[in-house]
């Protein structure tokens, strides 16, 4: 397989079209819409490295959250560093915007890896990042894994991007932050995620698997949350509470 963190060649439709997230500079591919002031997901299916502009304001609170954590130490000791992973980073928007916009004299703290199966959607991203570094030279000391070993992880321009199953890149290495943000339902994910947590940690969670967690769908529901909903005017508000109710139990 070749080594994801080297930066061959552009992908296929690169560069598409140049979009602002946050304070980071992204390619959308060409055949996406221009999104509008107000994005809105996508209608249908979409296939691999579709970055949804709807998702942007879920991202600018990842980048917040994180520079709280790193500036408060609310998750390590003031000075350590923090290891995050996007555990499905497509195209790296995210991980790009961690390492692009949160303030600089905390990024030196901050070891991101993105990870993602799909070799279309991460060669993107690594054609992103190489395209538009961060301003501020990232070199990282070589630290061990979480068996004692040397790491082989390599950073470029302060990101080290991998190609295994999600599941895999959580059972391998342990962080203090882990972003879940698959396609539909993330309960395939919740248990490798949360094995890979430190003791102290923050897991983003995403689900689109609207149908199942409202209760509209109550097959998928009963399958996948073991509930049943009631659709009425709060299921919505339901829906949340089932999800965080399932990291908890799943946790527990
Ligand atoms: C919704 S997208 C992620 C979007 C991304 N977080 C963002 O903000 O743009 C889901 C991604 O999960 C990847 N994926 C699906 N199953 C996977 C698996 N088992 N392991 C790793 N990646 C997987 C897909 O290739 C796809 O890029």
């Amino acid at each position: 397989m070749a080594d994801p963190n080297t930066h061959e060649e552009a992908p296929l439709g690169w560069p598409g079209q140049l979009w602002l997230e946050g304070r980071t500079l992204v390619h959308l591919q060409q055949e996406q819409e221009r999104p509008s002031h107000m994005p809105r997901g996508p209608a249908k299916r979409t296939g691999v490295g579709f970055l949804n502009p709807a998702m942007a304001p879920a991202r600018t609170r990842s980048v917040l959250l994180l520079a709280d954590a790193l500036e408060h130490g609310w998750l390590v000791k003031p000075g350590r560093p923090i290891r995050a992973l996007d555990a499905l980073c497509a195209t790296g928007v995210r991980i790009r915007r961690w390492r692009n916009e949160i303030p600089s004299d905390l990024q030196h703290r901050l070891r991101i890896t993105g990870n993602d199966l799909d070799e279309f959607a991460l060669s993107w991203a690594k054609t992103s990042h190489h395209c538009h570094p961060p301003k501020r030279d990232i070199v990282h000391e070589p630290e061990d894994d979480r068996h004692g070993q040397p790491s082989d992880a390599v950073f470029t321009n302060g990101l080290h991007f991998q190609r295994l199953d999600a599941r895999m890149a959580m059972v391998d290495a342990a962080y203090q932050w882990v972003d879940l943000d698959p396609f539909g339902s993330p309960i395939q994910f919740l248990d490798a995620a949360l094995q890979s947590l430190s003791r102290t940690g923050v897991l983003e969670v995403t689900a689109t698997d609207t149908a199942a967690l409202t209760g509209s769908s109550p097959s998928s529901q009963a399958r996948r949350y073991q509930a049943k909903g009631l659709v009425d005017e709060y299921a919505h508000d339901d829906a949340v509470r089932l999800l965080l109710g399932t990291v908890a139990t799943t946790a527990a």
